[in-house]
């Protein structure tokens, strides 16, 4: 295959910026894109006049010329249309949550591997600088083995009609977790409130336990009179502070401690504090959607698995799925099953 043709369903918010990083990616051209709606569909002739407005996603999925299918709808829609997408022959990117089930990740991972297809999440946040400078800090030890992984991604949000704020926003923190930290998490405890009479949780937070000594965090609110996108990875031997609101220095190294004694009737613990220099490494500046766009279509051309991969985006969709549970039962432990 020389070229990957792509057709992109769901030209709302996030679709755009799909289209617009798709067509300066190499190997591959936007052949069609599918909306609903008629004023998208106007915008996108206006924006981009060589590429065919289609309204209905079955002129995507069973056109014959369309290698790939880049699915930017809502939640619920991700999975039948990803299915029969995937069923048509087709490589898959489906928009972060990869799903509103596990049981329905397992199927498209199935499908996927029965055919021989690509299928990735587009979970953005991994393609940054940053992301990918934190991976090379904690894949060479230099923090040592983390301990804690704290994030708070907070602001005066868009209220979603379907979904809560935990699989609005942490996804996106979610998948930067799974991503640097090996293991596998064993449960989570999960608390939030509904503000509004649709019982649809505007604040939550979510604690992700390990099996090991890690522990991690999540804040998400739609609810706060300032953005914060801070998250806190601390290590045995140092502690990365990244502030995704930061221009140029969104990742910043404490060279930070503590080396703690416990004494011999083990009621007192000796703590010796260390803080050190604070190191500021230099973080490319990239758009992460171009990222995601080469990999989805480098992975189709090489057979090769990308980085955000359906396996990842599954492990995403279990940590929801959890939290909701938990939710439910006012935070008692759910397992991860
Ligand atoms: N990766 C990111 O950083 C990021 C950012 C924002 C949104 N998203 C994700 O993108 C997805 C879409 O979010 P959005 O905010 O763009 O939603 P949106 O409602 O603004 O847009 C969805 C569009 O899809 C169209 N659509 C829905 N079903 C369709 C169908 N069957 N056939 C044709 N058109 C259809 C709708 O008409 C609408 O225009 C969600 O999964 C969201 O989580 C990801």
């Amino acid at each position: 295959m020389n070229t990957v043709n792509i057709g992109v369903i769901g030209y709302g918010y996030w679709g755009p910026n799909l289209v617009r990083n798709f067509f300066s990616a190499a190997d591959c051209t936007v052949k069609a894109v599918a909306d609903g709606r008629a004023d998208r569909l106007a915008l996108l002739a206006k924006v981009f006049p060589t590429v065919n407005g289609v309204k209905d996603a079955d002129d995507i999925i069973k056109d014959k010329d369309i290698d790939a299918v880049v699915i930017a709808t809502s939640v619920f829609s991700h999975f039948p249309l990803a299915k029969k997408a995937l069923e048509h022959g087709k490589h898959v990117l489906i928009e972060k949550p990869m799903t509103a089930s596990v049981a329905e990740a397992d199927q498209l991972i199935e499908l996927a591997a029965q055919k021989g297809l690509t299928l990735m999440v587009d979970h953005t946040f991994l393609y940054t600088g940053a992301v990918q400078k934190m991976k090379e800090i904690i894949d060479n030890g230099s923090i040592g083995t983390p301990r804690y992984f704290d994030s708070t991604r907070i602001n005066l949000g868009l209220f979603q009609p379907d979904i809560n704020v935990l699989w609005d926003l942490a996804p996106h923190d979610i998948s930067i977790l799974t991503y640097l930290i090996d293991g596998d998490p064993c449960s989570i405890n999960a608390t939030g409130i509904s503000h509004t009479r649709n019982n649809i949780e505007n604040i939550a937070y979510m604690t992700v336990n390990y099996d090991s000594d890690f522990i991690a965090h999540f804040n998400c609110s739609w609810t706060s009179p300032v953005k914060v996108r801070q998250t806190l990875i601390g290590g045995d031997k140092q502690m990365i502070v990244y502030n995704d609101l930061e221009p140029s220095e969104k990742v910043k190294i404490y060279d930070t401690g503590y080396n703690h004694k416990t004494e011999e009737d083990k009621t007192r613990i000796m703590v010796d504090y260390r803080t050190g220099d604070v190191y500021l490494p230099k973080v490319k500046l990239q758009e992460a959607l171009s990222g995601v766009a080469n990999d989805f279509v480098q992975s189709i051309m090489h057979k090769k698995q990308p980085i955000a991969n359906a396996f990842l985006g599954k492990k995403v969709v279990q940590i929801l799925e959890a939290s909701q549970e938990s939710i439910k039962n006012k935070g008692k432990e759910a397992k991860i099953k």
